[in-house]
């Protein structure tokens, strides 16, 4: 066996005719520039080689290739470009088999599909996420795929990102076997068995025929994900193009596109979403903290959001004991965790093994000493500073020393809690949204007093929960509700001064939020913020700007949706704009002799952005988050906010 290096990360080893190419650029063996040069230079090779009958291609370590290296775009080009390398394996006169490790993504998995033939581990992933990104594949992904899954199923994988594990891709006929085990000795098997004078082509092969309707509903469902994002529509088009045009006029078209997309704002603002999820939970410091063992969580309470808690945990594979006041209220609980999973079942999401295997790992009782067996409890009670402060001194009485104690409160102060304990190095704020099974956001708040151990670990659990945790420092509704509360008070503000709550609502959606603020307020209920204010009134300065709109609503009865009459009126659960609220922010104008001015939509969200940035500033200033783009995904991922835009810090300095 010879062994011969064309770059920095690609190498090769030739054994029995066969060679064997190795991507190796971690951590996901991105097609950096290095990495292209390096495939043309091996594909070279193999083609003038005479004692070379066919290539494997493989990668290094758990990745097949993680796609295009991302860090590139934004920048000038760097030759050879993939398309071209992309080609050069197509046309090699040898066979070529890929031998698909791990995650094949993007540029990647279209690299594999210039192959002749694709075998994959078990455990491999692939898929074409490039929407993701705002892009569309651009290497001929949505070419050659529906050559091999048909046009529905492209458009199914392609224009919803999706990636699929291996054994769906070869039911798909996107992969051609699949190895349990030696893949590299499977895939040289699979290669010596190739008819070299019968090679695949991608040019003359047809898209294989299917309903017209079935191609229909595939893109009607993208679209409707979609929600006006450019990606996934232009992804629907090239697809479809791929069942009229010719080979070579498809990869045109879908190079000027993605060339186009790549370009755009859209894209920029989704590359700084990838990266800022990736810096996202990392603390600066702690990179050496080894984290404690967490094998059992307790979770006290379990209503609407202890429940989706349980459910959480125990999809990251944790043993749940839940905790409520009597026996009652715990076989309710448990019942409300099992219908959650019974809803998952029913979703396709979960299959019934996963539901047994949950529940065989669940117990909800109404004897808080079994959390002595807990490694970390997670308090979702009322949010009440007496309750829970209560709760936690008992807790300390009941769990091990070196178990940790997680809030989940949304606004009190959870260095108060802390300090009514034993040992205050071991509370950490874990803030769910809610549904909690459900929304990806946790805030994980970091106390006073929190260990950098304990940090670590809420941060390990956070991500084994799949949730993105984001780092807040303690503040009054910490890094999300503080710039939700910035963003409430300048609407009110705007409605003060001219502009109507529908008109706002309506430039936020047109911007790209599923619903206004009027509208978030009316279906989260307004009497949760109304008492917070009749709490603050005490202390709030006289001088400062107060509307009173708000209060007028609660005080008529108004609480929001589910009083039928919030900001907006719902006959039949419609929303609809009531003169009688039009009527109060009259009166509340004139009562400051306001004469209202009219406000574009352009000016409502520039008001509107102003007023998060500044909250974000401030935050960031005073250390509560830690880099700007942690508010963007706190925004995005808790508050609608469009992600196509980049989140609101991102947003404002593009503008
Ligand atoms: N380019 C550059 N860097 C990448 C990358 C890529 N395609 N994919 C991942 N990385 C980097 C991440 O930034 C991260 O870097 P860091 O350690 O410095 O923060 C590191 O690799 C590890 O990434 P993850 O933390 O995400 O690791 P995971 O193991 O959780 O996930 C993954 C690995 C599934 C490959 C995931 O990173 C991923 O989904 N990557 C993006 C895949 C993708 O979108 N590919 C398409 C790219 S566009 C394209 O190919 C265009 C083509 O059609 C022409």
């Amino acid at each position: 066996m010879s062994a011969l290096r064309f770059s920095d990360t690609i190498s090769a080893a030739l054994a029995d005719g066969i060679l064997v190419v190795t991507i190796d650029n971690a951590p996901v063996n991105a097609l950096s520039a290095d990495v292209r040069a390096g495939l043309m230079a091996a594909f070279d090779h193999a083609e003038q080689s005479a004692d070379v009958a066919g290539v494997v291609l493989t990668g290094a370590g758990s990745s097949f290739i993680g796609g295009a290296d991302i860090k590139e775009f934004g920048k000038p080009p760097i030759e050879p470009h993939l398309p071209d390398v992309i080609s050069r394996i197509e046309a090699l006169g040898k066979p070529v088999v890929a031998a698909i490790n791990g995650v094949a993504l993007g540029g990647g998995l279209e690299v594999a599909l210039a192959c002749h033939r694709r075998l994959a581990a078990l455990t491999a992933k692939l898929g074409l996420p490039e929407v993701k990104l705002g892009i569309v594949p651009g290497a001929g992904g949505t070419q050659r795929l529906p050559r091999l899954t048909g046009i529905a199923a492209a458009i199914d994988m392609i224009a919803n990102g999706r990636i699929i594990s291996a054994a769906e891709a070869l039911k798909l006929g996107i992969i051609d076997g699949v190895s349990g085990g030696a893949l590299l000795i499977d895939t040289i098997a699979d290669i010596k068995a190739i008819d070299a004078s019968s090679l695949r082509r991608t040019g003359p092969l047809s898209v294989p025929s299917e309903t017209l309707e079935a191609v229909d509903k595939a893109a009607a469902d993208a679209l409707r994900k979609a929600r006006g994002q450019r990606a996934p529509a232009e992804a629907v088009r090239l697809v479809r193009f791929a069942a009229t045009a010719p080979f070579s006029e498809g990869l045109a078209e879908e190079r000027r596109t993605f060339i186009a997309l790549r370009d755009s704002e859209e894209a920029a603002a989704l590359r700084h979403v990838f990266f800022a999820e990736r810096a996202a939970g990392k603390v600066e410091g702690l990179e050496a903290v080894a984290p404690r063992k967490i094998e059992t969580v307790g979770i006290v309470g379990t209503g609407l959001m202890g429940s989706g808690i349980a459910v959480s945990a125990l999809n990251g594979g944790y043993r749940v004991i839940g905790v409520e006041q009597n026996a009652e209220a715990a076989a309710k609980g448990r019942d409300r965790i099992a219908g959650l999973l019974d809803k998952a079942v029913q979703s396709g999401r979960l299959d019934a093994a996963g539901r047994e295997d949950r529940v065989s790992r669940l117990t909800v009782t109404a004897d808080m000493q079994q959390l002595a067996q807990a490694d970390i409890i997670i308090e979702a009670v009322f949010d009440d500073l007496a309750v829970k402060t209560e709760l936690f001194q008992r807790l300390d009485t009941i769990v091990r020393a070196d178990a940790i104690l997680a809030t989940n409160t949304s606004y009190l102060d959870p260095d108060v809690i802390a300090a009514a304990t034993q040992r205050p190095e071991r509370i950490v704020g874990l803030h769910f949204f809610s549904p909690a099974h459900i929304m990806r956001l946790l805030e994980v708040v970091n106390c006073k007093k929190t260990a950098p151990d304990v940090l670590v670990t809420a941060l390990g659990l956070a991500k084994r929960l799949g949730k993105l945790p984001i780092v807040s420092g303690v503040t009054e509704g910490f890094i999300g509700n503080s710039i939700f509360s910035a963003y409430r008070r300048e609407a009110e503000y705007m409605v003060e001064d001219g502009a109507s709550p529908q008109e706002i609502d309506a430039a936020l959606e047109a911007y790209g939020f599923p619903m206004g603020p009027f509208a978030v307020f009316d279906m989260a209920g307004l009497e949760i913020a109304w008492a917070r204010r009749k709490r603050q009134a005490v202390t709030r300065d006289p001088a400062e700007r107060y509307v009173v709109i708000a209060d007028r609503l609660c005080e008529a009865g108004r609480f929001g949706q589910k009083t039928g009459l919030g900001w907006y009126a719902y006959p039949d659960g419609k929303r609809t704009v009531d003169p009688t609220v039009t009527e109060m922010i009259d009166a509340a104008r004139a009562e400051k002799d306001i004469v209202p001015k009219r406000f574009t939509a352009d000016e409502i969200v520039s008001r509107l952005l102003k007023a998060m940035v500044d909250e974000g500033n401030a935050l960031l200033s005073r250390g509560i988050a830690a880099r700007a783009s942690d508010i963007d995904l706190v925004m995005i991922n808790g508050y609608g906010f469009p992600s196509s835009k980049g989140g609101p810090m991102f947003a404002a300095g593009r503008r």
